[in-house]
């Protein structure tokens, strides 16, 4: 076991729809990060980060998939599960995926339920201008955070991971859909994969934040990928991405290592191994039971 168990409850900067609400306010920026595992999300929050997103990038990211598109409710709650336990301070927010909200309201407001209830989520996010469901998801209790612009599960519609609101009828309707996500009740908007000056106007015109990924400077918070952050995608980086750390590399190296160190039986070494208590091996050799120190069966 290497992971410490978080201890201490909640701190008095516990982040919720409320405190985005004043960021934006204050004109204090809102930082977001996805993550997936005990591991990443106990780190973000400890870091400080505000919006801590499990986002359904896990199905490219971490499950290796082609697309967010096959990831299902019960993955999602897996990995929800396991941020939960390490978030304290940031909104843990969770993504619907593609297909469980779909079908009908009432399929979207039980999935919703089902990340707050089974997954511990304080929110929940839902890609496109749909602000009937959102209204419905709100009614039941669980905030919601709308996503607009170049949305992942909408791929197959889009004709590829494009970026949108470039004509100026995207453009409109984009501005429309983001007043009508606020106008639903929406705690938050994020903005992906939009123009900048788009992305400005949307945040302009809004009350509630926008969250922005490759949507430019002047939205209210910024989210990326984890591992777009530290450089585990294995594929060139898109425009927006900045890399702030190489962890492929730093594992690439620590495996490698491992792996010499362990043809070349220069792992472990003696003070990496337990031991016999002297009482125990005396007692061994005395019975003339076979025992012999294991350095003198490989010398023998
Ligand atoms: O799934 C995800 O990681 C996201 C972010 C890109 C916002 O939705």
């Amino acid at each position: 076991m290497s992971l410490t168990p978080v201890t201490g409850s909640a701190t008095s900067q516990k982040i919720t729809p409320l405190t985005l609400l004043e960021r934006k306010q204050a004109h204090q920026p809102i930082t977001a990060l996805t993550a997936y595992d005990y591991a990443t999300a106990r780190l973000a929050d400890e870091a400080g980060i505000d919006f801590i997103l499990v986002g359904d990038s896990l199905a490219m990211v971490v499950m290796g998939l082609e697309s967010t598109l096959p990831v299902t409710v019960d993955e999602m709650l897996h990995h929800t599960r396991a941020a939960r336990r390490a978030v304290r301070r940031a909104m843990l927010v969770v993504d619907m995926p593609f297909g469980s909200y779909h079908a009908s309201l009432d399929q979207g407001v039980a999935n919703a339920a089902r990340f707050v209830k089974e997954g511990g989520a304080e929110a929940v996010k839902v890609e496109g201008g749909r602000p009937e469901l959102i209204e419905r998801i709100i009614a039941a209790e669980i905030p919601v955070v709308g996503h607009i612009g170049l949305t992942p599960q909408s791929v197959h519609r889009m004709g590829g991971y494009k970026v949108q609101g470039k004509t100026a009828a995207q453009y409109a309707r984009l501005r429309k859909d983001a007043r009508e996500l606020e106008i639903a009740g929406a705690s938050a908007i994020v903005l992906e994969g939009m123009p900048r000056e788009l992305a400005a106007e949307i945040t302009a015109d809004l009350e509630i934040p926008t969250i922005g990924i490759g949507a430019g400077i002047d939205c209210d918070g910024q989210i990326l990928v984890f591992h777009d952050l530290v450089n585990l995608t294995f594929a060139p980086p898109a425009r927006f991405v900045r890399r702030y750390g190489d962890a492929a590399e730093l594992f690439r190296n620590a495996i490698t290592a491992y792996r010499d160190d362990v043809v070349e039986r220069r792992y472990p070494s003696e003070s990496e191994s337990y031991h016999l208590p002297k009482g125990t091996a005396d007692a061994l050799e005395a019975a003339a039971v076979g025992f012999q120190t294991p350095r003198l069966r490989r010398k023998a």
